[in-house]
């Protein structure tokens, strides 16, 4: 039986290491922001730069990480099955349809609601429920990981296909925590909003 997986190849666990390392990245980062203003410090006290700088930094890693991924696959093992000329239709319309959310919900947040303004106290005037919100609470994250499993079939390799899983797993465990605490920052603008009319 030929090999499914070349779990020797350095590339597939930098990539792993990679799709591990972002949500935990900006998670870290975020929170330090809220409880510490650690990033709006660096930039002399300016949240909106400091957004903007975390921003940048998160859109890189996504860049690199996308790119550690299709040179992890290259070096992978192409299953014969995955070859079949129905696979390829398949990735395109979950490529596009992938890309469509990021970006529908990227337009739809803006760029302080897209890169976690709300720890930086640049709050949404109030919840987005228009397209593709109206379809799934994380557009983003859903689409993200269409990408992930469209490019992992268009490529045939097996092994694009357990990464896929552990982007989904990620995210799984990023809105786990982002979730709740994101509904505590909009909960407390709330109660303050009450305290003011009262
Ligand atoms: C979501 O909104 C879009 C655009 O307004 C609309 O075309 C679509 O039917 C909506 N989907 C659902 C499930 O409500």
């Amino acid at each position: 039986m030929a090999e499914l997986i070349d779990f020797s190849q350095q590339s597939f666990w930098i990539c792993a290491l990679s799709i591990v390392f972002n949500p935990l990245f900006w998670n870290i980062a975020a929170r330090q922001e809220y409880h510490n203003k650690v990033i709006t410090k660096l930039f002399g006290g300016n949240s909106l730069y400091g957004c903007y700088a975390l921003a940048a930094t998160i859109f890189l890693l996504g860049v690199l990480r996308d790119s550690l991924f299709t040179t992890a696959l290259l070096n992978q093992p192409i299953h014969p099955l995955l070859t079949s000329p129905l696979i390829a239709p398949v990735a395109v319309a979950l490529f596009s349809s992938g890309t469509i959310l990021v970006l529908s919900s990227m337009w739809a947040l803006g760029l302080t609601g897209t890169y976690l303004g709300d720890y930086f106290g640049i709050l949404m005037d109030a919840k987005v429920t228009s397209f593709p919100f109206n379809i799934t609470d994380a557009p983003m994250y859903i689409g993200s990981t269409m990408n992930f499993l469209g490019t992992a079939l268009w490529y045939g390799r097996p092994a694009g296909l357990l990464l896929t899983g552990l982007v989904y797993l990620c995210y799984k465990v990023a809105l786990t925590f982002e979730d709740p605490f994101t509904g505590e920052i909009y909960a407390k603008r709330e109660r303050e909003r009450g305290k003011k009319t009262s």
